[in-house]
Order: structure tokens, then C-alpha cells, then sequence
């Protein structure tokens, strides 16, 4: 499968950064209390609950201690392992299997999962004080890490329903679905306030408006854990929720992931810390630290905001979890080593592989009092007490069982009134409703691509490599299209590339980014499918044939989509909806006079940019002038239509580009594609499209081909396995060596690819070629001027139609070692 991953560009790659990208000042480090709002933890204290902690506290160990406070990732540590070390948390990263060694598994296999580390944990031995694990997951939107789950629209688009009574009940779904996997603990909500687009986490927000934030975040922790003050939560269906990531995620300086947030402390506490109060109110057991850091210093080690803002000032009486090896970037710390964090105030770290290490440095800290025991004593306390009220001291866990709720019909009605709820209709120039009895071409990368609708944190960390086939019972949108029209007469006629046999009365085209998660999601600037404009082109040939088109567009986040706009006849932002596509169908198609069954509900919960460069102002600086406000949403009864707007993409567009370096016969900007004067070319055809590739024929002396353009730092691609795929067609194989290899930093070798150039002639295939094996095989990625260089020593001929990043682990290879 070839992904189009345009999109999947990372702030890593960086093309030497503009001037506007340069840092205000940096501000203070040190959070003052005062100045922030006071909260108190609902229903987490109780004396009979704090009298059964205490006594347990008084028979562990220090080890048993420490054990409590370290979380291992179930990819990393066994159940046997628990024997040794007495972990008190395990959690399943986002690509991490249960132990059936499937990451993309039913529900069977994850509470089998649960039961084996639990049996040991809890098992009679000697010593053992039979303390239950807690097992977290990032329950994000629905339980999506499970095969069959109702899979909700992500935040983004939750947000623009303002819609807290619902969020409420998505979050009671979450829990169930959760709980029936054998899982306590969601890694959510994520009330971040996304204040940059670029960030490839602003899905996971559910407004750049810290009131919309403020109003959601109570709701869903009593969706996930139940009504205060209910005893034994998680046996009736209810898990822990972890308010995240405190503090500052959304606020990152040009929306780097985990960068720097640099904002004055009134900023913090009332944009970025507006979710946290009203969660903690309504009993929030747990909170996740973030990644990020204010004004120069990482979160993880902030005891400022940990301690004193967050559990002193905030009165937040549950524990602090951190991130994914989180505290590991704390200065002086590594990720099996790190006392400071706790001392900052964290409760329990997530080391999902460093767990062995950091157990045996925390036991030595706190035995050599580096780390006080009342520091320990204080966090073991906080832990325990979550368990406790979470019902995990008793054995009953009747919701296991239950194999019906997952994706139940209820489940999946209330996704689906969110996913209706969640549309915004950006334009309509009559077009929409639909008519019922209308013959209807769905076409598009998105017509019926359930891994677009569901986006990240999807089966996969990324969620991407996610077939239709993996969604039993979702429904894409072609198929919630279909079932609407068939019922009255009318047709729909899936066509992903927008071709047709017979002209349709309209065309609802579906398009948007390719799934990405943290990281990989982060861009350069807001325009929309730079370097390859596949959807802007089908909208353009289906309006050249006459045909009315109904945009549906796919995505993480507001974009610059000028060119599209202007191509469409109406306009719908379905941002990424989950597994229940009929919520689309239930709103663009009416009855088949084309009177409206339903009407758009949405509005914006983050305004849309005028331009590709708008992220260069901040959404709350004065001046900032959006194509669409906050707010925006046109519907069936109110009308309102768009004029046509300027293509200027306001920004160098070239900047937007990292990933593609060859398409269609051409290096899109920036890059730029040369060969030696003994290299010969020539235009050829591509796999699918006329003259869509180039031919290059090696004489008998060496010569290199080299695409080269900007300053890329390609270090964190390496390390999330992403790889260059080259399409590419042999017309002679090689007779000697071949060689891949990248310039610009300081290198000390290449790739011997010469296999990839040998074999079977006229054949258009695909190689994918790890980017860790260039670095295995001393190439520099972090300065890479050329990311595309070959040097054949001998006669060789091959065409070439395309060179990307994309992420496809399974299929990668590194061909020296293969070799
Ligand atoms: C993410 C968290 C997530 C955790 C566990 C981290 O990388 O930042 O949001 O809960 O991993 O998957
Ligand atoms: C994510 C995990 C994921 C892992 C993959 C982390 O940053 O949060 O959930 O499985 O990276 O390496």
C-alpha cells in the first residue's frame, strides 16, 4: 500500500528556521501559588480508606515501596518479572501488544493480559503482600486500542459539538469499553488548549479555548470514573482517568512536540491549566506530567508546579503519573535513573523499558536518603489510595465478561450522534443537503478508509497499517453514504481515484492527512498536501466535468485548504470521526425532495487559517486575524455562503515540504533533483501516470544521482522507524556496487544497496529502507542537505517514479544487512 503522507511532515525536519521562529523571551521557571486558581480533589479521601492505606504502608518494604512507583510498559516486562520486581502499574504503549505478541488484538486477548500479570502480582508467596496492579491504557477516544471498540471522534471534533451532557456519556462508553478489556486506567483526557496548529497533538485538544476546555474536562472524568463518592467504582464499569499533560502541552514554541513553552504564569494557569481545576473537582484520580517544558525548565522535574501549584494549591489528592520516559529528560537524569522527579513531586514514573533500572536506582536513592521516605511514603499513599477506591482490592470484576459491550449498537448510536454533532460546514453554495434519491459518486483517498476517520492513537500508536478489515462493525463514510441514498432510490458509487464510467449528479469527495500521533504530526506550516496536490487536482477534474462536488474533509487540525475551498461547491470540516461514518451520511444526505433530515450542529473550537503562514501568530495575539473565527459553522437554517478566496498561500510553501523528494518526474520544492553530466536522463512513464518518471542510465565510470534541498534533521524519524521508499523500475541491473547515503553532516559511510539494483528488469517495485540504517551505517542525519544520494560504480539502468518518508515498519529492510 502506498500512503500518501504529505502530510506526515515533522518539525525535526527542519529547513533552516525562519526569523519569526525565534524565541520571546524567556520567562520565569518558578510557579507561585498564589497566582493560581485553588481546586480540591472531590471523593478521594476517606478515613477508612486512608486507615487501610496506612497499615499496608507500614508492612512494605522499601523495595515494595519503590515497586509502587515505577510502571512498566507490557511490551517490556513479563509476569514473571513481577516476582523479582514488584512493579505496581503496567500500561500497553500504543504499538505495544498484550501478550498474545499481536498488537491489533481483541478484547479476549487483552483481558487475558490483565489476568496473567495479575495472577502474579497477586499470588500467595512468600513476602507477597498481594497488591493489585493498575493497568493503563490511552483510552483516548473509546477504548480504540482494541479490535471491535467504538472508536469516537477524536477531541478536535468533540469540541466543536459544545456539547459537555454528551461528553459526559462518550466518557461513560470509554470507561465501559475500557473495563471490558480488563483495563483500570484511561491516559485521559488530554485537556491541553492547542495554541499552534502545527503541533501534531492539536487533535487531542478539544479547543484552542480554554472555557470549551474547562466546560468538557469535569465530564468526562465523571464519565470515566463514575459520580463522586460511589464506593468501588471500576466494578460497576467505571476506570481512573489522568487529566493530561500538565502543564503547557498545547503551547509549545511553533508547536514542537515536547518543546518549550514560553509564556508568563498567568498564560500557564489560565490557557494551558484552564481543564484542570474543574477535573479535579470532580475527582480526577490520576494526572499525567508533560513532556514539555516552561520557559526552559521540563515539567518533570518542576516541583513548583508538581507540588506546590498542583497537589498544595489545586488540592489534587490523587497521584502524578509521568510520560513515556519522561523524567529521563530531565537535566542529570536518564531514564533508569532519576531521583529529582520524584523529589519534584511525581508519583509514579512511566519507564516502559527502563523500569529494571530506574527500580534499582530509586531503591539505592532512597536507602542512601538522596530520596526522603516520606517523600515515598507520600507517593505510595497517593497510589494506594487510587487502587483502593478504584475497587481494585476487591476480586469482582463482573464487566469482564461482558463481551457484548464492545461496539455495542447503544456504543456505537452515541458515536454516531457525535459524529453528526461534530461536522462544521465551513461553506455551501446550495449543493448541500443532498437529495436522497440522488446518484452519488463518494470518491477519495478518505471515501472508504476507516484508518483516515479514526487518525492516531488507532490500533497503532500512529494509526496508520490499519485495514478496513481490522474495524468490524465501523462504518466509513461511502458506507454511511450508501445506506442513506439506497433506502430512497438513490446511488452511491465508491470511486477512491474520482474516475466514473457514467456522470453522477454531484460528487462528495473525501480527503484530509494520512493518521499520524505525537511527533510525526508535527508540520511545518499549515498548508494542506504541499508538494503533491492530489485532492486539489480531483476537484478540479470533477468540476471540469460539470459534476457539483461536496468536500469532506479529514483532519487533525485546521489547514490552509484556499485552492480546495474554492474548488468546492460546499465545504464540510469532519475533522477525523472515528469508526461510525453514518453520523456524515445522517447530515449531508436529506429525504429525496433534498430537504434536510438533519442540520449541522458544529462550530469551530479552533479558527481556521487565512493563510499557510498564519501560525506565525499565536491564536491569542492581538492582530490575529483568521480566514474563519472561532465559533464559525454555517448550517441549513441560517445559509450563508463564502466568497472566493485568495490562493496565496501567504508563506514560502516550499517550507512546508520534508518528506517528498520525487513525484510525478519532478523534486518538489524544496529539493531539487541532479545527476552527474555521465548520468544520462530522460522522461518516461510512470507506474500510473505519463511521463511520470525519469530514466537514468550509469555509464562504466562511478557517477551519483543526488536530491538535495534545505537542512533536514532526520534523528527522530530514525528513532519512530520511519523509512525512505523508493519506487523505482530496473531496466539493466547493476553490475557493481551501489550505494545509498545521505550529505551534509559529518559522515563516515553509506549503504551498500547494490541488491536493491539487481534482479528482475521492467517491473515497477518498492523498497523501503529504514532510516536507522543510514545512521547504523555512519551517515549523520542531523544535518542533512541531500536526503536522496546514490552512487552506482558501474553501468546501471533504472526508472524512478517516486521517493518518500513514509512509515511502513513491516516492510522496511536494511540492505547491508540483509546482504
Ligand atoms: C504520550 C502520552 C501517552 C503515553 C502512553 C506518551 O508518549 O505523550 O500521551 O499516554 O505515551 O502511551
Ligand atoms: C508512545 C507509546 C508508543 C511508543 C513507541 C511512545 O512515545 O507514547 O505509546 O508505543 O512511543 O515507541
Amino acid at each position: 500500500m502506498r500512503l500518501g503522507l504529505s502530510l506526515l511532515l515533522s518539525t525535526s525536519c527542519l529547513l533552516a528556521l525562519p526569523a519569526f521562529a525565534q524565541q520571546a523571551p524567556a520567562g520565569p521557571t518558578v510557579g507561585n501559588p498564589a497566582n493560581w486558581p485553588a481546586a480540591h480533589s472531590n471523593g478521594l479521601i476517606d478515613p477508612a480508606t486512608e486507615k487501610f492505606v496506612s497499615a499496608l504502608i507500614a508492612r512494605m518494604s522499601v523495595e515494595q515501596k519503590v515497586g509502587q512507583m515505577v510502571q512498566g510498559d507490557i511490551g517490556s516486562v513479563k509476569p514473571e518479572d513481577l516476582r523479582k520486581y514488584p512493579l505496581g502499574s503496567i500500561l500497553a504503549g500504543g504499538n505495544s501488544p498484550p501478550l498474545s505478541g499481536d498488537d491489533r488484538s481483541p478484547r479476549k486477548e487483552w483481558i487475558d493480559t490483565s489476568r496473567a500479570f495479575e495472577k502474579v502480582a497477586m499470588e500467595d508467596r512468600a513476602g507477597n503482600l498481594n497488591i493489585p496492579l493498575i493497568f493503563g491504557i490511552d483510552s483516548v477516544h473509546g477504548n480504540a486500542n482494541v479490535i471491535g471498540a467504538t472508536i469516537f471522534p477524536h477531541n478536535i471534533g468533540l469540541g466543536a459539538m459544545r456539547d459537555p451532557a454528551l461528553i459526559r456519556k462518550i466518557g461513560e462508553v470509554t470507561a465501559i469499553e475500557t473495563a471490558a478489556s480488563g483495563i483500570h486506567w484511561a491516559f485521559g483526557p488530554t485537556v491541553a488548549t492547542p495554541q499552534n496548529d502545527r503541533w501534531g497533538r492539536t487533535y487531542e485538544g478539544y479547543s484552542e479555548d480554554p472555557s470549551v476546555v474547562a466546560s468538557y474536562s469535569p465530564q468526562v472524568v465523571t464519565g470515566l470514573q463514575g459520580p463522586i463518592g460511589t464506593e468501588h467504582r471500576i466494578q460497576q464499569g467505571y476506570v481512573a482517568a489522568s487529566i493530561k499533560h500538565f502543564l503547557g502541552d498545547g503551547g509549545t514554541t511553533d508547536g514542537v512536540d515536547q518543546g518549550d513553552t514560553q509564556v508568563d504564569e498567568a498564560t500557564l494557569a489560565g490557557v494551558h491549566g484552564a481543564g484542570y481545576p474543574p477535573a479535579i473537582e470532580a475527582g480526577a484520580m490520576t494526572a499525567m506530567a508533560s513532556y514539555n517544558s516552561w520557559n526552559g525548565v521540563k515539567m518533570h522535574g518542576n516541583k513548583s508546579l508538581l507540588t506546590d501549584v498542583l497537589k498544595g494549591r489545586m488540592g489534587f489528592d490523587g497521584f502524578i503519573v509521568g510520560d513515556w520516559n519522561g523524567h529521563g529528560q530531565i537535566p542529570g537524569c536518564t531514564p533508569t535513573d532519576c531521583a529529582a522527579t520524584f523529589i519534584a513531586g511525581l508519583d509514579m514514573a512511566m519507564a516502559p523499558d527502563s523500569w529494571k533500572g530506574l527500580f534499582e536506582s530509586t531503591v539505592r536513592d532512597v536507602k542512601s536518603g538522596k530520596l526522603p521516605i516520606a517523600r515515598v511514603d507520600d507517593a505510595v499513599r497517593r497510589i494506594l489510595r487510587v487502587k483502593v477506591k478504584l475497587g481494585l482490592f476487591d476480586p469482582a470484576r463482573p464487566l469482564e465478561d461482558k463481551a457484548d459491550a464492545m461496539g455495542s449498537p447503544a456504543h456505537r448510536e452515541i458515536a454516531r450522534q457525535a459524529v453528526a454533532k461534530s461536522l462544521v460546514l465551513l461553506k455551501n453554495n446550495g449543493v448541500l443537503p443532498l437529495k436522497a434519491s440522488a446518484n452519488i459518486l463518494v470518491a477519495g483517498a478518505g471515501a472508504d478508509s476507516l484508518q483516515m476517520q479514526t487518525g492516531g492513537w488507532t490500533l497503532s500508536w500512529q494509526g496508520d497499517g490499519n485495514a478496513n478489515s481490522l474495524f468490524p462493525g465501523a462504518t466509513s463514510i461511502y458506507g454511511g453514504i450508501k445506506k442513506a441514498v439506497e433506502a430512497s432510490g438513490g446511488k452511491a458509487i465508491l470511486s477512491a481515484d474520482g474516475s466514473f464510467a457514467a456522470k453522477p449528479d454531484v460528487a462528495v469527495v473525501v480527503f484530509g492527512e494520512q493518521p499520524y500521533a505525537e511527533m510525526r504530526g508535527d508540520i511545518r506550516t499549515l498548508e494542506f498536501q504541499p508538494g503533491d496536490k492530489q485532492a486539489l487536482a480531483m476537484l478540479k477534474k470533477l468540476k471540469a466535468a460539470g459534476i457539483p462536488t461536496v468536500s469532506v474533509f479529514l483532519s487533525g487540525r485546521p489547514l490552509w485548504v484556499n485552492p480546495e475551498l474554492n474548488q468546492s461547491d460546499a465545504f464540510v470540516a469532519a475533522w477525523l470521526p472515528g469508526s461510525e461514518g453514518d453520523g456524515v451520511a445522517d447530515v449531508l444526505v436529506g429525504d429525496s425532495a433534498g430537504k434536510p433530515r438533519r442540520d449541522f450542529n458544529g462550530t469551530l473550537s479552533f479558527s481556521w487559517p487565512k493563510t499557510a503562514g498564519q501560525f506565525k501568530l499565536n491564536k491569542r495575539d492581538p492582530g490575529y486575524d483568521p480566514l474563519f473565527a472561532f465559533g464559525y459553522g454555517l448550517s441549513y437554517a441560517k445559509g450563508g455562503t463564502v466568497a472566493a478566496l485568495s490562493e496565496d498561500a501567504g508563506i514560502d510553501a516550499s517550507l512546508a515540504n520534508t518528506t517528498i523528494y520525487f513525484t510525478k518526474g519532478v523534486a518538489p520544492a524544496p529539493f531539487s533533483f541532479a545527476t552527474d553530466s555521465k548520468v544520462t536522463r530522460s522522461a518516461v512513464d510512470g507506474p500510473a501516470t505519463q511521463e511520470g518518471a525519469q530514466l537514468l542510465t550509469w555509464g562504466a565510470a562511478p557517477a551519483t544521482l543526488r536530491i538535495g534541498g534545505g537542512t533536514l534533521d532526520l534523528t527522530r524519524e530514525a528513532n519512530a522507524d520511519l523509512s525512505i521508499q523508493i519506487s523505482y523500475k530496473l531496466v539493466t541491473s547493476a553490475t557493481g556496487k551501489v550505494q545509498l547515503l545521505m550529505e551534509g553532516g559529518a559522515n563516515k559511510g553509506a549503504i551498500d544497496a547494490t541488491s536493491l539494483f539487481t534482479g528482475e528488469t521492467g517491473t515497477w517495485r518498492t523498497a523501503k529502507v529504514f532510516l536507522k540504517c543510514y545512521a547504523q551505517n555512519g551517515i549523520d542525519l542531523s544535518k542533512v542537505t541531500a536526503p536522496f544520494v546514490v552512487q552506482a560504480s558501474g553501468p546501471l539502468s533504472f526508472a524512478v517514479a517516486d521517493i518518500r518518508i513514509v512509515s511502513d515498519p513491516n516492510s522496511s529492510i536494511c540492505p547491508g544487512a540483509a546482504q
